[in-house]
């Protein structure tokens, strides 16, 4: 066997380095690929499970108190803010302790619908 020709080693290398980037970036056109759910309410209630949101929030009247209620977000948030929200919080707020899941857009949706779907009033 012989070794790569150097064209092929820059190839390599400019390949590795693209999805170290990828994966150190998770850009939403990416994860709207390899992160795609049916947006449903019913995913939404699975997806909190999955992302943990309960750690720090309540959420149907179950959860931590650490963050604010989810159950009444829509009495003062726009659908629009949690969307922009969900999709990066410390770009909303730099020093805040929600991390940034790297969510879908479908996965925004479906927990949008699913926060809805609980909301008290
Ligand atoms: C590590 C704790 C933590 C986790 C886990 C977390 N959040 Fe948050 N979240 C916060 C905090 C804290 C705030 C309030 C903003 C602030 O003051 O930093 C917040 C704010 C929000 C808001 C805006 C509420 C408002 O009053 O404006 C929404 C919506 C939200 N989170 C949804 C979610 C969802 C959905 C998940 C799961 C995918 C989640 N959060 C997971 C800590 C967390």
């Amino acid at each position: 066997m012989s070794l790569p020709s150097s064209w092929k080693r820059y190839a390599l290398l400019l390949a590795a380095v693209v999805v170290a980037g990828l994966l150190w970036t998770r850009p939403r056109w990416l994860m709207n690929v390899v992160k795609r759910v049916e947006p449903s309410p019913e995913v939404g209630a699975r997806l909190v499970e999955k992302y943990g949101c309960r750690d720090c929030h309540t959420i149907a009247g179950r959860g931590s108190s650490t963050a604010p209620n989810l159950d009444r977000v829509f009495a003062y948030r726009t659908e629009e803010e949690i969307r922009r929200w969900l999709e990066n919080p410390k770009r909303i707020k730099p020093n805040t302790a929600m991390p940034n899941f790297h969510l879908s857009d479908s996965e925004i949706q479906a927990l949008i619908l699913f926060l809805k779907q609980v909301q008290t009033e």
